[in-house]
């Protein structure tokens, strides 16, 4: 189901080699668009970027830390030089170290988080932006629910994620001069490694709360994210900037226990089209770069 929206668009796609941020590029590829997939060295930002050349699309590896301006610099460079412009900024990269109560909450996580979902976010916007006014091009967020209302046991994850809607929305009003739409989406609770007892930093009783808590019951897919990515950085939505676009299963308006009450229509999460490999890989704990 493919319907070239972003042809002959380039984009970049931070945190591309996982979770949320590999459906991105897959679905963006398969929609036309030339894809860089920028993460960490330690990221599968490589076998992602061949996996979509294997299946026709388009794509290139950004390998570095994108939250330091020299290395921002370098990947808007590298999608220059290897597709002539770019159109598209997603801000989708991110970190989720730690779940604690503030008291016992470590200084480095909370520095983690402001390098990781916040600076890099500054320093990609800003490296793009003169890219971005000669394609009136646009850049998408990731906010999420958790800016909204904020988050117990994780108070400062929440706290950078209301930067980001806030960021958003002030370069919103000031590049629009410049032909520029900037907006953020706000995913709930989704499918991905951070979720997971297994693989990120939330232990059972916090999963159950957090499935109930959402009406419909369910974590989102990456790709129900990635749709709404594609809407609000395609030409669908020229008239769209400085929005905060939910999609979050309804938890931002739920109060109490509703998902348990879900109807099981919407309590299994769909297939899919993408072919997701790197779903659960993504980044839960302090590495050392
Ligand atoms: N999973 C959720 O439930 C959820 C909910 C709301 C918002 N979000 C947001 O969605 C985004 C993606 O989350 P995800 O669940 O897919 O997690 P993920 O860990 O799978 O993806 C994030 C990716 O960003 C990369 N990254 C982080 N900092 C980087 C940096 N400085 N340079 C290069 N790469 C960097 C990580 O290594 C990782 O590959 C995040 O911004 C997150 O805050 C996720």
């Amino acid at each position: 189901m493919t319907a070239n929206r972003l042809k002959n668009k380039v984009a970049i796609v931070t945190g591309g080699g996982t979770g949320i941020g590999e459906a991105i590029c897959k679905k963006f590829a398969s929609e036309g668009a030339s894809v860089v997939v920028a993460g960490f060295p330690e990221d599968p930002v490589e076998k992602v970027a061949e996996e979509i050349s294997k299946t026709g699309g388009t794509a290139i590896a950004f390998a570095g830390d994108i939250s330091v301006l020299a290395n921002a610099q370098r990947c808007v460079a590298m999608a220059v030089k290897e597709f002539g412009k770019l159109d598209i900024l997603i801000n989708n990269a991110g970190v989720f170290p730690e779940v604690n109560m503030l008291q016992d909450y470590s200084e480095e996580a909370f520095d983690y988080m402001i390098k990781n979902n916040l600076r890099s976010a500054f320093a990609m916007s800003k490296a793009a932006l003169p890219e971005l006014h000669k394609t009136k091009g646009n850049i998408v967020s990731a906010g999420s629910e958790s800016g909204v209302l904020g988050i117990a046991q994780n108070a400062p994850y929440g706290g950078t994620k209301g930067f980001m809607h806030a960021f958003m929305k002030g370069l919103a009003v000031e590049q629009a001069q410049f032909g520029v739409r900037c907006n953020v989406v706000g995913p709930g609770p989704i499918d991905t490694a951070w979720t997971h007892t297994g693989t990120g930093p939330m232990d059972s009783k916090m999963v159950k709360t957090m499935k109930e808590a959402t009406p419909m019951g369910r974590r989102g897919t990456p790709e129900e994210v990635a749709n709404v990515y594609l809407f609000l950085a395609s030409d669908e939505a020229t008239y769209v900037t400085g929005a905060l676009y939910m999609v979050d299963g309804g938890i931002t308006v739920a109060k109490g226990g509703v998902g348990s009450q879900a109807d099981s229509s919407m309590k299994d999460e769909p297939e899919g089209e993408l072919k997701l490999k790197h779903s659960k890989e993504g980044h839960t704990s302090i590495r050392s770069n």
